[in-house]
């Protein structure tokens, strides 16, 4: 099998360590085998990335949108392809993988146009014959470091903008899914850039996760992934006086009101809790129902997650895919243990499934009777389970939806707008949405939350400036 290597300085490199990728949906299924680069190599890209930086920043508006666009176009000419290898490595279904790839594709092609907006002021000064301009330069070096659960979509909503506004890139994705990482670097790296500009550096948190984080060469890190990863890459980076940009967890709350229209609302449910094996930090991990419409909704979503078809990533009738790997696997089925053991009740779901290959098979699970100061209400899962809790009106079940750690995205499903409107200015989430899934969001705009979710910038549409960019004031009088 060929080894799938690094790209570094703009030459593909080996290393010492590979690692096979394995498709969750049939543990006999070896997608590929991916070099591990030690920190050393890390180095070395950090190196050339700094190299490459005074050219780069320099580079036209042109060119840089001429390379994003190429990107863009060649991504969604290959979507279906680049959605099967997705799903193949990840888990997630085809139609579900496809679509991710497609939001890359999309994501580049916005960052094209990006690139020739970039904007500053012009100012009086407040003082006689002196003008004031603020322009944004690039930040410099930038260290991408990226979860498994969307495998090409976050590498590409954070090198398009870091490529789009003239810095350079140490991208190094997550160990589980290094098969679209090397597709989209493969593409990177035929499109026009100089070398150095873009580096792939495939291997371990502790070896080049590290390298990045420690280096003084690296200006400013952008971190999707866990909360306790994510306080790590904080202190170290921020320590150093680094620029820090994470995304982290959720526990977002799905509020269902007595008017709301019950298969919207279940709809919804589904979607935000189960669609991607609920592995989306913007997943709707606890259903927060009024009086009036709970019996019912109970029933609608037993019926419906009871009846989504679990199974082969690649089969085309598959609804939910496999969980991504044995560890998240105990998670789930420990948080399981957790919900029963607390109290709850498991309305369906939350055994373990076989079918005809050997994979991590979940059934999606529904707990009802839960209060919102159990464990499996405060913690993230990152798995197809969810809960129900009751709320006796729209104030209390407010009050719940803000009562977490996180503040990701929060959902609404209700007929009254009185409570739409008072919802969308009172929770405390960076994303809201009315009578929509919490999860599955727009590539133009900005994506990012508040408290324990997020740290710094929004991603995304034209805030993603914020991160990518470091602004300068300049004063001119005139002779
Ligand atoms: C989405 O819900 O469309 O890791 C995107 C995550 C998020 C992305 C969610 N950063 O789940």
């Amino acid at each position: 099998m060929t080894v799938h290597q690094n790209f570094i300085a703009g030459e593909w490199v080996a290393s010492g360590e590979t690692a096979d990728n394995v498709n969750p949906s049939n543990l006999g299924d070896v997608i590929g085998e991916y070099a591990q680069a030690d920190r050393a190599q890390a180095e070395q890209a950090i190196a050339a990335a700094r190299a490459a930086f005074t050219g780069w920043s320099a580079s036209t508006l042109q060119e840089r949108a001429d390379v994003l666009d190429r990107v863009g176009t060649e991504i969604l000419d290959r979507r279906e392809e680049l959605g099967r290898l997705l799903a193949r490595e990840e888990g997630k279904i085809l139609a579900e993988a496809t679509l991710e790839a497609g939001r890359a594709g999309q994501v580049f092609k916005y960052f094209a146009g990006e690139s020739l907006r970039i904007a500053g002021q012009h100012m009086q000064s407040v003082r006689p014959g002196i003008d004031v301009e603020v322009t944004r330069e690039p930040l410099g070096v930038i260290g991408v470091i990226t979860p498994w659960n969307f495998p090409i979509a976050i590498p590409a909503w954070k090198i398009a903008p870091a490529l789009a506004y003239g810095n350079c890139v140490v991208f190094k994705p997550a160990s589980l899914v290094p098969g679209s990482a090397w597709a989209l670097a493969d593409i990177l790296s035929r499109a026009g850039l100089p070398a150095g500009v873009f580096n792939l550096v495939m291997g371990s948190g502790a070896a080049v996760g590290q390298a990045i984080l420690a280096s003084p060469e690296v200006d400013g890190v952008t971190f999707t992934g866990s909360v306790e990863t994510g306080d790590a890459v904080l202190k170290t980076v921020a320590g150093r006086h680094g620029k820090v940009q994470l995304e982290m967890g959720g526990k977002n709350p799905l509020v269902v009101l007595d008017d709301a229209d019950l298969e919207v609302a279940a709809a919804c449910a589904v979607n935000g809790a189960y669609f991607s094996t609920g592995q989306r930090c913007t997943a709707s991990s606890r259903l927060i129902v009024a009086g009036g419409i709970h019996d019912a909704f109970v029933d609608e979503m037993t019926a419906r997650v009871s009846a989504l078809r679990v199974g082969d990533a690649l089969d085309p009738e598959t609804e939910m895919g496999p969980v991504v790997d044995a560890a998240q696997l105990d998670q789930d089925l420990s948080y399981i243990d957790v919900g029963s053991g607390e109290g709850a009740t498991l309305a369906c779901g939350g055994q373990r499934l076989n079918r005809e290959h050997d994979g991590f098979y979940l059934a999606p699970a529904l707990f009802t009777g839960t209060t919102n100061d159990m464990r499996i209400n405060r913690e993230e899962v990152f798995g197809p389970v969810a809960t129900v809790i009751r709320a006796s009106d729209y104030d209390h079940a407010l009050d719940l939806a803000n009562d977490t750690d996180f503040g990701l995205s929060a959902g609404i499903c209700t007929g009254s707008l009185k409570h739409a409107t008072h919802f969308k200015k009172n929770v405390k989430a960076g994303m809201v949405m009315v009578n929509l899934p919490t999860a599955g969001v727009d590539y133009h705009v900005p994506f990012g939350g508040r408290k324990g979710s997020s740290y710094g910038a929004r991603e995304q549409g034209a805030y993603a400036a914020e991160f990518f960019t470091i602004v300068k004031t300049a004063y001119t009088a005139a002779l």
